[in-house]
């Protein structure tokens, strides 16, 4: 398949939605952000690269980043994580608290907000150096230790994130959460900040991919862990526009507010897109498109 000649062709067919949207603000380092960026970087499972554009300049993962604080979880809990968190579709904004509160503390999924702060309470208790082990797992999972990240947004995001606050709250209300609330935020934060470029993402992506079973720094996942890991994305990834994009482009993957994507075309390859204008719902406006075109044009996607 020659995806660097797809690719190329799905930016020309997509350029008429370059001004649509626009980047997250509401966490206010975000704001910053050169909205007119595009980025893409597919890796095959047998080591091939193809990189586009802005595939190396680095932005914040935001909610990508819950697909790494999920695999070090399963890791460390198995099937007992699913007693603290859900794993079904939410059909919410990535950030509602009403949903929380009709469900007594208990997140829907590990995606939304609430699920990834009780990812993040979950690692503080069970690590004595869960940053260093985030930045580890992640490091090593694209063989690349200049992976860090970004204090001026988590501090933005910490200084301005009332409304993650309140969940927190909540969570700890209910008992779901068991350490210090400010050090679980603060954790979460910090998660969310990670800078990456496509081409880091979608590497990193490879091994929820081919899957083989893994040990990443110590972090092992069976295969079948890896089919439910894809299961969640497939399902929970994108919030409340999770059927849209399984509509749309048919893969698993994750969206940050940040502007990026991430996708898996299960034993083929692991794909990023980036670009921070948005659609109402939180996603990457070009992203989707570029996704819905890779999967249309390459006929690969698992429906
Ligand atoms: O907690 C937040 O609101 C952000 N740090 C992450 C949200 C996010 O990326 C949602 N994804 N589309």
């Amino acid at each position: 398949m020659d995806y660097k000649q797809i690719i190329a062709g799905i930016y020309e067919a997509i350029r008429p939605y370059s001004e649509v949207g626009k980047q997250a603000d509401y966490i206010p380092a975000l704001a910053k952000v050169d909205p007119d960026q595009f980025g893409m970087c597919l890796h095959t499972i047998e080591g091939e690269e193809f990189p586009f554009m802005s595939s190396d300049v680095r932005f914040s993962i935001q909610s990508i980043s819950k697909v790494f604080s999920l695999a070090m979880c399963l890791s460390l809990k198995g099937e007992e994580l699913w007693k603290r968190v859900g794993k079904e579709p939410s059909g919410t904004a990535f950030n509602s608290l009403v949903q929380l509160e009709i469900e007594k503390g208990i997140p829907r999924n590990p995606f939304i907000n609430a699920g990834a702060i009780v990812l993040s309470d979950i690692l503080i208790s069970e690590l004595s150096d869960p940053e260093g082990e985030f930045l580890h797992f992640v490091r090593t999972l694209c063989g690349d230790d200049s992976i860090d990240f970004n204090m001026e947004v988590a501090t933005s995001e910490r200084e301005t994130g009332y409304l993650n606050a309140a969940i927190a709250n909540m969570l700890k209300y209910h008992g779901t959460i068991r350490n210090d609330i400010e050090d679980v935020l603060m954790f979460y934060f910090k998660m969310c900040s990670l800078e990456m470029s496509c081409r880091q993402l979608s590497k990193a992506m490879l091994a929820f991919t081919n899957h083989q079973p893994f040990e990443y720094a110590g972090y092992k996942l069976s295969t079948s862990r890896i089919k439910r890991l894809n299961a969640v994305m497939q399902t929970c990834g994108f919030y409340d526009e999770a059927g849209e994009f399984s509509y749309l482009v048919g893969l698993p993957g994750k969206s940050g507010v940040g502007g990026g994507i991430v996708a898996i075309y299960p034993k083929r390859y692991a794909v990023a897109v980036w670009s921070p204008r948005l659609n109402s719902k939180g996603n990457s406006v070009m992203g989707m498109k570029a996704l819905e075109l890779l999967t249309t044009e390459t006929q690969e996607s698992i429906f």
